[in-house]
């Protein structure tokens, strides 16, 4: 059986021509949500969807549609991914899953193909989360999940809003959020994790997302004199901030499993050499599969803080940055992406995500799921995060024919 295949070498130019915008000295990108570098790479992707001929809108959160019309005016499927990055972020993830997916609609129109469905294009707002909590910004106000208003007046590590800076670079968009309803969504990524690589294989089933939690923690101490406080009187924010950064890599290791935790802001004040922190402000991610274990990860998290404050003498303040359950994905989605792989003579096997993506908020509107392809290295949120041209063009096609099978 012959199929319609992506063009690997205009995937490639397109995916290098984009990765100028932002660039970082050793090969990654900076494109964090509705920057400067962020807006170039919205105009970029514009002008390419429009000269495939694609019908482009934006909606009020900024999430970039390109419609390819189909036979019959029905549902679209949609494919996207996000074009935000990290501070300190690759070249592959959230932009492969966009391109690729222009790319296989390049395809269908160099082929002359038409859909039964028409197939949507998404790039989503703020997937990353690094500039402004929560994470999948966009998807979750596309799902209706959160309100317009709550989102616009979200403020960013730089106090920034949401909104302000929408507007400021010209992506507050005259479309209703979630006007378009998919029929369903896939979204191809790179793995972001070592698993595919290590066993030899080309392509990954996600077979769901685990559950996250993210929380912002202020401790107040006191400041004072490092030479001339007695240790006994100290209330001091940077030694409680390690021990909480201890307890939640001791957690992780006790759980084991799929259990990670993360402190990836850690910032005292004043911040001098001489001087105890009187002030701490910090960020702990904790994941898991396993809903009750999340929480369970949690409690520990808290009770341990509660009694260190009180040892301690300081308060500690927690606010919740984001929270979300594990999300299973359709059996029938995930098999249909180990069937279009087998047909395409590609080796795949099922794997749980462990990083957060806009599917896991799609998942709540429409049957959703996910086609992952190696990292070199497992390496992710890191400018050398790589993935090879031939899985590249592997994990493009599978998204090609998932699209020719759903729209069909
Ligand atoms: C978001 O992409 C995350 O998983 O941190
Ligand atoms: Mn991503
Ligand atoms: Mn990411």
């Amino acid at each position: 059986m012959t199929h319609t295949s992506i063009n690997g070498g205009r995937l490639l130019r397109r995916l290098e021509t984009f990765n100028e915008i932002g660039a970082l000295p050793g090969g990654g990108n900076c494109r964090l949500a509705l920057s400067d570098e962020d807006r170039q790479g919205r105009d970029l992707l514009v002008t390419w969807m429009k000269e495939l001929g694609l019908a482009v809108s934006v909606d009020a959160i900024g999430n970039i549609f390109g419609l390819r019309a189909g036979a019959e005016s029905l549902d679209p499927v949609m494919v996207g991914s996000h074009i935000d990055t990290v501070g300190t972020g690759g070249r592959y993830d959230g932009l492969y899953g966009v391109l690729a997916g222009l790319e296989a609609l390049e395809s269908l129109n160099d082929a002359g193909a038409t859909t039964r469905r028409p197939v949507a294009l998404a790039a989503f707002t703020n997937e990353e989360g690094s500039r402004f909590a929560p994470f999948a910004l966009g998807s979750l106000v596309h799902v209706g999940a959160l309100s317009l208003d709550d989102a616009y007046a979200i403020k960013g590590i730089d106090g920034a809003s949401v909104g302000d800076e929408l507007r400021r670079i010209g992506y507050a968009g005259a479309a209703r959020p979630g006007a378009i309803k998919a029929h369903a969504y896939f979204e191809l990524h790179i793995e972001q994790g070592p698993i595919l690589e290590d066993e030899g294989l080309s392509i990954g089933a996600v077979e769901g997302v685990q559950g996250l939690s993210w929380s912002e923690l202020t401790i107040e101490g006191q400041s004072g004199h490092a030479g001339a406080t007695p240790m006994r009187l100290r209330h001091d924010a940077a030694y409680v901030a390690a021990e909480i950064a201890v307890c939640v890599r001791r957690i992780a290791r006790e759980f084991g499993g799929y259990q990670v935790g993360t402190v990836g802001r850690l910032e005292l004040q004043p911040g001098l050499v001489n001087v105890i922190a009187g002030r701490a402000t910090m960020t702990v991610d904790l994941r898991n599969i396993d809903e009750p274990l999340l929480q369970d990860a949690e409690a520990r998290l808290a009770t341990f803080v509660a009694e260190l404050a009180a040892r301690e003498g300081v308060s500690v303040k927690t606010r919740s940055l984001a929270r979300f359950a594990p999300v299973i994905f359709p059996e029938t989605m995930v098999s249909m992406v180990q069937e279009v792989a087998q047909a395409r003579g590609l080796s795949s096997r099922r794997l749980p995500s462990g990083a957060g993506h806009d599917a896991q908020m799609m998942a709540r509107v429409c049957p959703s799921g996910m086609i992952f392809v190696p990292s070199v290295g497992g390496l992710s949120h890191n400018v050398r995060e790589y993935t090879v041209p031939k899985d590249l063009e592997a994990g493009a096609n599978v998204l090609l024919g998932l699209i020719e099978r759903l729209a069909r």
